[in-house]
Order: C-alpha cells, then sequence, then structure tokens
C-alpha cells in the first residue's frame, strides 16, 4: 500500500483541519496516511514516503510572510534530502487580510521541487477556516496527488 505522509503546522486549528480533510480523502483512495504536527515528525520520516504533503499557515511577525516558527526545522532539514521520485503537494491556511497571502505555501512549493521531488497536485490556499468550496479544492487535491503517483 502506498504512503502518504502529512506534516502540518498549526496554531489555532485552520490547517490541522485541512490536514485532517486531506487525510481522510487519501485514504478513502486507498492510502496508508500518517498525519503528524512538524514538532514530532523526524525529518527523514519522509523518506519512507511516496507523497509527501506540507500543510502550513502563514505567520508574519512584523514583516513579510514568514514560516511559522515551529516548522522551520523541518523546513531547513529538507534542503538535505534528495526526493527524486517522490510525489508532493502542499496546502494551508492564511489570511486575505495580509499581503503575503499563504506565503508558507509558496515556501514550502519551491524547496520540495528544489529537492527533485515531483509536484503532484497545485497548491491549495484556504482563507482561515476551510468551506465548502475550499474542501472540494482539498479532495481534489488528494485527488490530483493519487492520480500523479500512480501516473510515475
Ligand atoms: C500575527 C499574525 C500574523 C499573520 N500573518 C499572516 C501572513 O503574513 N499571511 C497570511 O496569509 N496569514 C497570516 N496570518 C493569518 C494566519 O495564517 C491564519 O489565521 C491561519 O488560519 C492560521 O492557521 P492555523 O489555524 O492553522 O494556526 C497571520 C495571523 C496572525 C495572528
Amino acid at each position: 500500500m502506498a504512503l502518504a505522509k502529512i506534516v502540518y503546522a498549526s496554531m489555532t486549528g485552520n490547517t490541522e483541519e485541512i490536514a485532517d480533510i486531506v487525510a481522510t480523502k487519501l485514504e478513502e483512495l486507498g492510502l496508508e496516511v500518517h498525519n503528524d504536527e512538524c514538532t514530532t515528525v523526524e525529518t527523514e520520516e519522509i523518506l519512507d514516503a511516496d507523497i509527501i504533503i506540507v500543510a502550513t499557515y502563514t505567520y508574519s511577525y512584523g514583516g513579510d510572510g514568514e514560516l511559522p516558527d515551529e516548522i522551520v526545522d523541518f523546513y531547513s532539514d529538507l534542503a538535505d534530502y534528495d526526493l527524486t521520485g517522490k510525489i508532493y503537494g502542499v496546502c494551508g491556511s492564511g489570511d486575505t487580510f495580509y499581503e503575503d497571502f499563504c506565503k508558507s505555501v509558496d515556501d514550502f512549493d519551491l524547496m520540495l521541487a528544489s529537492r527533485g521531488a515531483t509536484k503532484g497536485a497545485e497548491n491549495v490556499k484556504v482563507d482561515l477556516a476551510a468551506e465548502e468550496d475550499d474542501i472540494a479544492h482539498l479532495e481534489k487535491f488528494a485527488t490530483d496527488l493519487v492520480a500523479a503517483l500512480e501516473a510515475q
């Protein structure tokens, strides 16, 4: 059975809920899913996964949109890995009030691509908590990731 690993950061729960929606859909599609908060993960665990998913919020500490503090180590560690052959997707929550809406989603997208992983679905950016159309986008995100894995 193919394994999908979701690593998420969430302060107030919106991104955790996003990760749960993606996890549920992937399980429906027949995958084994490990859905873990980022501070509980050893980065090397991603090497066991066929699909790597990062779900993160964005937080600006007075400046530009920045990565949440708790996911910075995971982000930095990724630079040491060759992820050739892995499928990846990135999603997360932000707030359109901010100029750098969901910038951390784009930062992880660039990092994972730079490590040789193959993007299997378009980034999904959710304004605060996921609503009905966001849930549909997240379910399509999961479906696209599985299709990309099967096409490999
Ligand atoms: C101080 C502060 C700064 C924030 N900065 C940004 C930002 O730069 N860009 C953005 O898209 N959202 C920003 N947000 C919004 C959060 O990313 C948003 O509330 C998100 O839903 C939090 O996700 P969580 O519930 O998973 O913690 C900020 C929120 C706070 C409180």
